[in-house]
């Protein structure tokens, strides 16, 4: 007996007989009509497209970039193949390239002179700094591009830690003294956004007052609200030579175990005037993401960190994994998860995929 045409899509005529049984297999009697096959769905690339959920923009994407001091100068992150770390004047290509590829705005993180730390992160605020003068020729050179600057002052500090050491103890408010006066240089620079990324208590509220108090209305926070101590950031401390020289930092950074407390740091950081919330990681945190989205009306960030990052490219050159397919499939799962935004290494990747 053969199936008769109903069973091939696209077909409009011969109805099946519902209430004939002997001709109809099982599957279409009558007593066992399957109203709902979600597979319809999925049956061409088109309709396929037609009722996708969500999608990955390259306007959704931050393109994080390392600088460091020097000319003509680039150099490959061990840890992070493909990613450099780039003197300013091979910075200004790369950024260019990324910006003609539909990337608008870039995270900027500075490798610092070993002589230039020290344990009040004081270089952080110097208003000719690497940072400053960074921001100056990128905005100079690309205006329409925005330039996202991170505060905090691990690759400043010569204990390695995001504030300042008192006997072994990264204090808070001495810190985040430290925090307005680089955010204050980064907004004079003509940075468009801040990205308070140590999570200090109430830095967000303290940079906001004194950005405002100076003038800065329009310059934006974009915090790290849910930011763990998490093994995933090994690859970006090494771009920057920012490892802690002693301890962890399970202090200031949040326990990975820890959902609830997420949302309390995201309250506290809305409340201190946030624009954009953050969590980081993002793979091992879809969870958060969601909650989180659930939770707020505010654009939320995912940082698609040096680990996740480091993790594709070390099985895809064992040529265990298909990169891009692996790449695209897990930056979807982030926006699925709720990100707005995603921070990513891989930004000039997926821009090129996305184009094709
Ligand atoms: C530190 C900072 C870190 C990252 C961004 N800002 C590392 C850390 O907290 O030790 C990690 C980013 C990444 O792993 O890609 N202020």
């Amino acid at each position: 007996m053969v199936l008769t045409s109903a069973s091939s899509l696209g077909s409009p005529s011969s109805e099946p007989d519902l209430d004939s049984t002997e001709e109809i297999p099982q599957s279409v009697s009558s007593h066992n009509v399957i109203l709902h096959r979600p597979r319809r769905l999925r049956r061409t690339e088109t309709l396929r497209r037609l009722v996708q959920e969500n999608n990955l923009r390259v306007e959704d994407l931050i393109y994080p970039v390392f600088v460091m001091e020097g000319d003509g100068n680039r150099q490959e992150v061990p840890s992070m193949p493909g990613c450099f770390r780039y003197t300013l004047d091979l910075l200004l290509d790369e950024v260019k390239e990324a910006n003609a590829l539909g990337i608008g705005a870039i995270a900027l993180f500075p490798l610092i002179p070993v002589d230039q730390k020290d344990n009040y992160g004081t270089e952080s605020y110097n208003p000719n700094g690497l940072v400053p003068r960074t921001v100056r020729t990128l905005k100079k050179a690309v205006p329409n591009l925005l330039v996202i600057t991170d505060v905090a002052l691990d690759p400043y500090s010569s204990e390695g830690h995001d504030g300042v050491v008192e006997d072994g103890e990264i204090l808070n408010d001495e810190t985040v003294a430290v925090l307005v006066k680089q955010a204050l240089s980064h907004a004079e620079a003509g940075a468009d956004f801040v990205a308070p990324s140590d999570m200090m208590d109430h830095r967000v509220g303290a940079i906001r007052r004194a950005l405002d108090r100076e003038g800065w209305t329009n310059v934006g926070i974009l915090a790290y609200s849910a930011k763990y101590a998490s093994a995933y950031y090994g690859p970006f401390r090494d771009a920057l030579d920012s490892a802690p020289k002693f301890g962890d930092k399970k202090t200031y950074q949040m326990d990975a175990a820890n959902a609830r407390e997420a949302i309390k740091e995201v309250d506290l950081d809305i409340a201190e005037g946030a624009d954009i919330v953050m969590v980081k990681p993002a793979l091992a945190y879809l969870d958060i993401i969601y909650q989180i989205k659930q939770h707020t009306k505010l654009p939320v960030a995912a940082y698609n960190v040096s680990g996740e990052y480091a993790m594709i490219k070390a099985a895809a050159e064992k040529g265990w994994i298909d990169e891009k397919k692996v790449i695209l499939e897990t930056l979807i799962s982030m926006k699925r998860a709720g990100a707005d935004l995603i921070l990513t290494y891989f930004a000039k990747e997926v821009a090129l995929m996305l184009h094709h």
